[in-house]
Parts: C-alpha cells; sequence; structure tokens
C-alpha cells in the first residue's frame, strides 16, 4: 500500500501521522510546494515510527516524481478560512491549487483512488471527477464523517454518555445547509427524541452546522485539523481494510435521491474499490426539502466554479 497526502499543512500532516501511526501504507509519500517542510515532517515522523512499533516508513517531497503508483491519493492542499470567510470564500483560490494538484497526482498514479479534503469540499470534489476524469467510485469526497463526529461529540457532552453508543447521520453539503436527520440519531438505538429535548437537539444541529466556524474563531489563523484528519483515515482504513463500512461521504450523485450532477454528502459504503454502494434512504418530506436546499447550494457553486475553470 503506498499513499500520497498532498499538502504538508496540518490537516495533511496530521492524516499523514495518523496513517503511520495505524501503519495502514508501507509507503506514505507528503507533498508540498513549500521547500523543506514536507521533508522536515516526513523525517519528524519517520523518526516516531520506532517508538509507535510502526514499521511505515513516510517521506517529504516538493515532487509528484516518488509518489508514481500510488493507491490512494488524498487532496487536502489549499487555503484555510479565516475567522468571518465562509468555505465558498475559498472557493477561486483553492480551485486552481486542487485543480494542479489533482491533475499532477493523477498523472503519476492513474489507478488510484481520490479523497479530497479541500475545501469548499463539494465543489473541490466535483473539481477533482472532472480533471481527472475518473469514474465517481473514485473521487470521494470528506465531509459528512467529520460533521457527524462533530454532531455526536456535542450529543455526548449534553447527555454524559460515551460517544461510542451514539449513531447518527448527517447529509447533505459540506457547510452551513448540512442536514443533521434527527430521525437518524439514536443513542444504542434508543430515539434521541427521547432523551433530549426538541430545543436542546436544535441546538446542537446548529453549533454543528457552525462547527468548523467555532474552531477557526479560536485559531484565527486557520481551520480544524484533528477531526478533519481522524475522520479521513477512517475512510482510508475503510477502503484500504476492504471494510465495507457504512460512511456519510460526499459523492456524485446521478439521479439518486432526485439530485443530478452535484456532490454531495449521502450514507456509501467505502470498500476496496471506493464507494462501492450509495444508499439511498427513504426521507420524509422534510429531510427531502432540507437535502434539496443544501444540494442546489452545492450546484450554484459548481457551476460557478466550472465556468471560472473553463471546465465544460
Ligand atoms: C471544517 O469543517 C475545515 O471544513 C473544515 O473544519
Amino acid at each position: 500500500m503506498k499513499i500520497t497526502v498532498i499538502g504538508a499543512g496540518n490537516v495533511g500532516a496530521t492524516v499523514a501521522q495518523l496513517l503511520a501511526n495505524q501503519e495502514l501504507a508501507n509507503e506514505i509519500y507528503l507533498v508540498d510546494v513549500l521547500e523543506g517542510i514536507p521533508q522536515g515532517k516526513g523525517l519528524d515522523m519517520y523518526q516516531s515510527m520506532p517508538i509507535l512499533s510502526s514499521d511505515s516508513k513516510i517521506f517529504g517531497t516538493n515532487s509528484y516524481e516518488e509518489t508514481a503508483n500510488s493507491d490512494l491519493v488524498i487532496i487536502t492542499a489549499g487555503l484555510a478560512r479565516k475567522p468571518g470567510m465562509s468555505r465558498e470564500d475559498l472557493l477561486a483560490k483553492n480551485a486552481e491549487i486542487v485543480s494542479t494538484c489533482t491533475k499532477n497526482a493523477f498523472e503519476k498514479s492513474p489507478n488510484a483512488i481520490f479523497i479530497i479534503v479541500s475545501n469548499p469540499l463539494d465543489v473541490m470534489t466535483y473539481l477533482a471527477l472532472k480533471v481527472t476524469g475518473l469514474p465517481k467510485h473514485k473521487v470521494i469526497g470528506m465531509a459528512g464523517i467529520l460533521d457527524t463526529a462533530r454532531y455526536r461529540a456535542f450529543l455526548s457532552m449534553e447527555l454524559g454518555v460515551s460517544m461510542q453508543d451514539i449513531q447518527a447521520l448527517v447529509l447533505g453539503g459540506h457547510g452551513d445547509t448540512m442536514v443533521p436527520l434527527k430521525r437518524f440519531t439514536t443513542v444504542s438505538g434508543i430515539p434521541i427524541t427521547d432523551l433530549i429535548d426538541d430545543e436542546k437537539l436544535d441546538a446542537i444541529i446548529k453549533r454543528t452546522a457552525a462547527g468548523g466556524a467555532e474552531i477557526v474563531g479560536y485559531l484565527k489563523t486557520g481551520s480544524a485539523y484533528y477531526a478533519p484528519a481522524s475522520a479521513t483515515v477512517q475512510m482510508v482504513e475503510a477502503i484500504v481494510k476492504d471494510q465495507k463500512r457504512v460512511l456519510p461521504c460526499s459523492v456524485l450523485l446521478e439521479g439518486e435521491y432526485g439530485i443530478e450532477d452535484t456532490v454531495v454528502g449521502v450514507p456509501v459504503v467505502l470498500g476496496k474499490n471506493g464507494l462501492e454502494k450509495i444508499i439511498e434512504l427513504k426521507l420524509n418530506d422534510e429531510e427531502k426539502a432540507m437535502l434539496k436546499k443544501s444540494s442546489d447550494f452545492v450546484h450554484k457553486n459548481i457551476v460557478e466554479c466550472m465556468e471560472m475553470m473553463g471546465i465544460k
């Protein structure tokens, strides 16, 4: 297993470190345009492996040559938000960066599965599909696991129960329009609405939707990376170990949920082929309307991005 992580910033470096700690690849390449940064961080991580009893080898580089024939490529490159910015404010700059990085990586690893992490997430995943021409099962965006994790963490804080016992699902675009589904939220099978009043649950859902911005507000110079990196690594593990996990991921919808030609978060099965199945839930009218609002918003940004990049 050879994995390439593009972008040696906080998210990329943390992804590389977690992959190595969990020995999910024999070789991990950390790529960045900044000279010395991927090399320094890579060597530092390499030196932590004897302590962690992992035989993963991590290499930092500024070139794509060494990444050739990767099984998996993770795109984290791009700018992060500053306080007051929406993910969409990053669109113009990150579209150029993600397009270039993805093309370069794809040239060297045409058989790889791509996981996209850069923001605005759903639009960047669509862009990566277009610039590589890869089928939808090989280009998957990370967002739903992160948003669901935030929701589960907040519920655990409120209820004082183990996070492991909270099952939940967040659909839609990665942004303010995301759709946490109350009906699919349980604590070991107990409907969440039996355990918490509506007002508190709504407040938690609101906090979840603004979960990324809350962290940006604290950090000021960047955005979250521990939870985003953990979510990314859960996707990698599902693919590398062919676990067939059911996880919310951002994928291209072509009629599923009545949504056409748009990337948004829905529950999927992840295994060795990447996206192996899209699970279509029977949503009620209210949930359908929320998902439509979210996917319409993403679609508008996709159209804008494709026009800007001159992609048909
Ligand atoms: C977040 O939600 C960075 O979009 C990422 O924190």
